[in-house]
């Protein structure tokens, strides 16, 4: 079932200068030269929470806890202020990425996972904590935030207790999001506002979880459109993600902005070719931590026990090695005493033999 209910919300979100997502931008390459250069993903790789990430390639804002569980990363909310998120450091121009992810629970707090490049195009996944069935749908070209007529929700399954892959597929003449195998949403380049506000520059992946119930830090609009007022002592609040495919639909090792314009159009975003660091990244295994996480159980607790049995085994040759030794000592200690005791009393008998001239020198004053 799908529901339009988005313009309730409309009103009281007209108020607000900005959309709700973690925008950000540090060089808006519309009115600034010389933005550097982004490192694109440049072909298909997958990321599994279970195991350590690759730092180089997810940068993360440590305001709030990130904890890499079994079940994946889990972002969480503890206490006002918190907001922990991470940004994938490879770009993507036009392509594909799904994101195997539970959403978290509690009034006021937000869960996203969305796609926003430098000069804020955005395209976005989010998530109430009020409402377990409901999902958020959302798109900003060049950070237009003018009109809030561009998101629409949808009444699906439990968000909040079961897995499910969210997937936006985007190339240069529409976006589809995906609710597991079910397309939920299409927009065409041209409904767009004839184009001008459609996604189509180099766009990395951030994920994260914020308060926007968080009476503290927000406006009233923004508490009144997260669904309400956080309270913190129902916390700790957390989202976690298990998975996430990517595919960049160039071969891109890096995009760049030189000769981009006002436009902010795709046909402006130059694409070097080559193999991209990301990729090579993205396909070795990170660190001891990581190497051994990839390990299956069994195999984990082989090599524990391989590892005790060999301490145990030293152990015990040290132990036999020690006993053999002092007991070799013990002879050896024994034999010398009676190696002494008989020089001893060889030398006893010799005083005594010398003392009572048997051999006839023994008093020689008497000779
Ligand atoms: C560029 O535009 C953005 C968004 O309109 C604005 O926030 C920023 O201040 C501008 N920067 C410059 C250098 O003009
Ligand atoms: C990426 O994966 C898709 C299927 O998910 C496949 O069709 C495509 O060929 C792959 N591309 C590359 C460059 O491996
Ligand atoms: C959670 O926040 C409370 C205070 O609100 C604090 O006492 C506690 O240590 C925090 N726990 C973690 C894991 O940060
Ligand atoms: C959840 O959201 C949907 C649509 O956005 C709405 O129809 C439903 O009433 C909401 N449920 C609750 C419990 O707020
Ligand atoms: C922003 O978008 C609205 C409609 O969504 C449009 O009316 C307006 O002209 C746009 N602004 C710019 C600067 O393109
Ligand atoms: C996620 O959903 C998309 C769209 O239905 C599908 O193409 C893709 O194979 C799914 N991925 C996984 C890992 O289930
Ligand atoms: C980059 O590679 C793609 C695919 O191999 C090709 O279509 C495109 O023309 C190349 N672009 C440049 C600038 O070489
Ligand atoms: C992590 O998840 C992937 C994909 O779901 C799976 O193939 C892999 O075995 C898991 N690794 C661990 C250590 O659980």
């Amino acid at each position: 079932m799908v529901s339009f209910t988005f313009s309730a919300v409309a009103a009281v979100s007209a108020l607000l200068p900005i959309a709700f997502a973690q925008t950000h931008t540090n060089c808006n390459p519309l009115n600034t030269t010389g933005c550097p250069n982004m490192p694109a993903l440049g072909g298909n790789a997958s990321f599994h929470f279970n195991t350590t990430w690759s730092d180089k390639l997810w940068k993360s804002t440590n305001n709030g806890q990130i904890a890499q569980k079994d079940e994946g990363a889990i972002f969480t909310i503890n206490q006002s202020g918190d907001s922990p998120t991470i940004a994938s450091s490879f770009y993507l121009l036009f392509g594909r990425v799904s994101v195997i992810m539970k959403a978290a629970p509690g009034t006021g707090i937000i869960s996203s996972a969305i796609l926003q490049s430098e000069d804020l195009d955005e395209i976005d996944w989010e998530f109430l904590g009020s409402n377990k069935t409901s999902i958020l749908t959302n798109y900003f070209g060049k950070g237009n935030t003018t009109s809030y007529d561009r998101g629409k929700d949808f009444v699906i399954d439990n968000v909040q207790e079961k897995f499910h892959n969210y997937t936006i597929d985007w190339t240069k003449e529409r976006i589809q999001w995906w609710f597991d195998d079910r397309m939920l949403r299409e927009l065409k380049y041209e409904e767009a506002l004839g184009g001008k506000n459609y996604p189509q520059t180099p766009m990395n992946i951030r994920l994260g979880i914020w308060s926007g119930g968080d009476v503290k830090n927000n406006d009233p609009g923004v508490v009144a459109w997260a669904g309400g007022k956080t309270d913190f002592k129902q916390g700790p609040f957390s989202m976690t993600v298990r998975d996430i495919y990517a595919e960049d639909y160039t071969t891109a090792k890096e995009y760049s902005w030189e000769g981009m314009d006002a436009s902010g159009s795709w046909q402006k975003v130059k694409v070097l070719n080559g193999t991209s660091e990301a990729l090579t990244e993205a396909r070795k295994p990170h660190g001891v931590q990581n190497r051994w996480n990839a390990l299956s159980k069994g195999a984990q607790i082989g090599i524990i026990a391989g590892i005790l049995g060999f301490v145990a085994i030293c152990a015990i040759l040290i132990t036999v090695c020690c006993i053999k030794q002092r007991r070799a000592g013990r002879r050896e200690h024994a034999a010398l005493l009676a190696q002494e005791n008989k020089e001893a009393a060889e030398l006893l008998a010799y005083k005594n033999q010398m003392a009572s001239g048997r051999f006839g020198y023994g008093n020689s004053n008497r000779v």
